[in-house]
């Protein structure tokens, strides 16, 4: 065959296969072109490849060239048509996209270290026969503070120490007036709510935020947690305090812990001990406890000559630091995920 009629072979090929597979309507009308064409057995281009050896081997190298644009041209209409048939650039399917290279791999969350210290403490607390109950964080000052015997003009009920609600009164005239509500600044107002609701005995925690306006620092947050303990019977002694308080620390920071009791004072309790533990051969200070004062019982039409108890107050926020070795409690809070996902 001469390179003249080996060429317009070609040409004649390459229109009608370029023709009849942009004019495929239909997925059986495109499979049909597309044997006829490209099929690997009989297809069109691979039966004039073979008419290629009678040309003359002078004229092969230029047969060649132009026998490979055609085949691109041809299986660049095959690719179209087929995208075009199978939905095309409606379907959504981006051309880009490459099957085969790695994934993202999704980031699966976890629950806060501090949400699973709660946890965890509710769960030895539990195990002590400590039922967990709540109580509101915005609270009004009855159970902030006057059925825990603090006065009116006790400096815990300070406007700078408290992040009252805002009222139409101002300065020191808004811890006094009805309807007044704060950030609760301690968790002791659950002991209120709890007693004013069930006869003893009494064997609660609450774990919960408190809010105070203090400065962020490696030791301070203006929100953070505290677990308040309740226990309340007949004949409970400040020996119960500390043996439950020390099994306590016992199961939660392990069994090196040491626990001390310094004479100290709150409204609510009497006498009133502040609770440390050994932390980097320091005594550092977990929280507040005592014996429940008398009046905190009439408050909540409880006999003091009936019943006694004690009541602890610790900073969850401490007890996580110390166990994970964690120096800064605004860590806990930054958000950050290289420090969350340590844990
Ligand atoms: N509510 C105290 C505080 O926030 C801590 C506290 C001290 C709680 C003594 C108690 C307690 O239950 O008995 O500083």
């Amino acid at each position: 065959m001469s390179l003249q009629n080996f060429l317009s072979a070609l040409d004649a090929l390459q229109s009608e296969a370029i023709a009849t597979l942009d004019a495929a309507s239909d997925p059986e009308a495109f499979e049909a072109a597309r044997v006829k064409y490209v099929g690997q057995k009989k297809g069109a281009l691979k039966d004039i490849q073979k008419q290629m050896g009678g040309v003359a081997a002078d004229d092969r190298k230029s047969a060649g060239m132009r026998l490979n644009e055609v085949k691109q041209a041809i299986e660049k209409a095959v690719a179209e048509a087929q995208s075009r048939l199978s939905g095309g650039g409606d379907s959504g399917v981006d051309p880009t996209f490459d099957p085969t290279l790695p994934g993202v791999r999704p980031t699966i969350g976890h629950i806060h270290p501090i949400t699973q210290t709660i946890t965890h403490l509710t769960e030895i607390m539990g195990r002590m026969g400590f039922e967990a109950a709540e109580g509101p964080e915005v609270e009004d000052p009855h159970h902030n503070f006057v059925a825990l015997n603090i006065p009116e003009d006790h400096p815990a009920r300070d406007p700078l120490d408290n992040f009252y609600l805002a009222t139409a009164a101002t300065g020191t005239e808004k811890q006094n007036i009805e309807g007044t509500r704060l950030l609760r600044s301690q968790t002791s107002t659950v002991q209120i709510r709890v007693m004013a609701n069930r006869k003893p005995p009494v064997r609660v925690i609450s774990l919960g935020r408190v809010y105070r306006p203090d400065d962020p620092d490696a030791t301070h947050f203006p929100m953070f947690h505290q677990m308040e303990g309740l226990l309340v019977d007949t004949h409970v002694t400040m020996a119960n305090l500390k043996t439950v308080l020390r099994v306590f620390a016992t199961n939660y920071l392990g069994g090196d812990v040491e626990i001390r009791f310094r004479p100290s004072f709150f409204p609510f309790t009497e006498p009133s001990v502040e609770v440390d533990f050994l932390w980097d051969g320091n005594w550092i200070e977990f929280g507040g406890a005592g014996m429940v004062d008398p009046n905190v019982f009439r408050a909540v039409g409880y006999d003091p000559e009936e019943v006694s108890g004690f009541a602890f107050g610790l900073g969850v926020e401490r007890l996580c630091m110390r166990r994970h070795g964690i120096k800064d409690i605004r860590d806990l809070y930054s958000g950050d995920m290289r420090f969350l996902s340590q844990f």
